[in-house]
């Protein structure tokens, strides 16, 4: 099968488009033709390294984290899947690779595509979709009235957590340029702020949650909109001790976590309110939630821009601009 990989870790380097032998099939995975995938800037940074370690994954090795296609096999315990299912995935760590024709990936990971949209837009869900909801509903536990300040409103992210958190009931703050300011009131944002001529800490304040998803600065700045009691979660780093358990990593590295995030961490604890990392992870059954999210109408993917499978360079490229409105995806078949 095709696929692109990363030969060596290096900054901006160049994927490598070639041949690779179809995957094996483990008794609880699905075999799943891709349609479509996705792009998402966690690609650029595995293949610059930044990742290394935490996600040790050794070159030469297929990148990709968003998936849409059909079952074309099933391994012999499967039981939520058969052949010729539409499903849709991001795939967990340790076994990403959507840049290819083909992947193996365990169906607890896997959910049926929403039936009304398209194989692009499908593809263009999963990674952001549950990292919104993980931080919405699984840490925010958001409920109608409180509000939500969602960074970068006009980003993957940014365009499924403002329509999630709408139809949660939150009142939504927001932050784009000028040219997207129409575009995320369309998704339902109530305040929206031009970053480029505003400053969001002077505008906003009381916050029942901040989902920060920019720079150190930023992450500092939003400390000031939280309200006592409320919660910022982060995104962008820096992680935090809880993250460096679930991962299991060894206690060098997590003393190295617990380090970088002291300084956030005890700022937060002064001011009365909670810091929490999110890294995002794959959940077949949270994917079924959004798929019912999409079929109802509640939320719509926003898709900028469509490449085809041999552009797929094109297309991280372009998302490395950090101009992207909404996702990119990339079709495979
Ligand atoms: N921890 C996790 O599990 C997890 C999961 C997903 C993403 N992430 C991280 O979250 C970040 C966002 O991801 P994404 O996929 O949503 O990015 P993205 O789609 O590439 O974001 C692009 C958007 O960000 C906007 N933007 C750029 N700078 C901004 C600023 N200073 N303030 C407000 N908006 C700004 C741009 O709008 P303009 O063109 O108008 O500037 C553009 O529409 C990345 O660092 C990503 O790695 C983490």
């Amino acid at each position: 099968m095709k696929a692109f990989v990363v030969e060596k870790y290096k900054k901006k380097g160049p994927l490598r488009l070639t041949d690779r032998p179809e995957p094996d099939v483990r008794e609880n995975d699905v075999l799943v033709e891709v349609h479509a995938t996705a792009v998402n800037l966690l690609d650029s940074k595995i293949r610059d390294g930044e990742f290394k370690l935490i996600l040790p994954y050794r070159p030469p090795f297929i990148l990709g984290h968003d998936v849409a296609g059909t079952v074309v096999r099933a391994g012999s315990k499967v039981k939520r899947f058969k052949v010729g299912d539409n499903v849709y995935a991001r795939p967990r760590d340790h076994r990403i690779g959507t840049f290819a024709e083909l992947i193996a990936i365990d169906e607890a990971d896997v959910a049926l595509k929403p039936a009304n949209i398209s194989m692009e837009e499908a593809a263009s869900l999963p990674l952001v979709g549950l990292t919104a909801w993980q931080a919405l509903v699984e840490v925010g536990k958001v409920k109608p009235g409180q509000r939500v300040f969602i960074q970068a409103g006009s980003g993957g992210v940014g365009t499924f957590a403002i329509q999630l958190a709408k139809h949660l009931g939150a009142t939504v703050a927001t932050t784009t340029s000028a040219k997207n300011m129409e575009m995320v009131k369309s998704l339902g944002a109530d305040v929206v702020i031009n970053y480029k001529t505003q400053d969001f800490e002077k505008i906003l304040s009381g916050y029942d949650l901040v989902l920060n998803s920019q720079d150190p600065d930023t992450l500092e700045k939003s400390l000031r909109v939280v309200k006592p009691g409320g919660l910022l979660i982060s995104i962008s780093g820096p992680p935090d001790p809880a993250f460096a358990k679930a991962l299991g990593l060894n206690p060098f590295l997590k003393l190295v976590l617990r380090l970088l995030s002291r300084g956030v961490r005890s700022k937060a604890r002064k001011l009365g309110i909670n810091y929490s990392f999110l890294f995002m992870r794959a959940d077949g059954q949270q994917l079924g939630e959004i798929t019912r999210l999409i079929e109802s109408g509640a939320v719509r993917p926003v898709v900028d821009k469509v490449f085809p499978f041999e552009k797929t360079g094109d297309a991280l490229v372009y998302v490395e601009t950090g101009r992207a409105k909404g996702k990119v995806a990339i079709t495979v078949k």
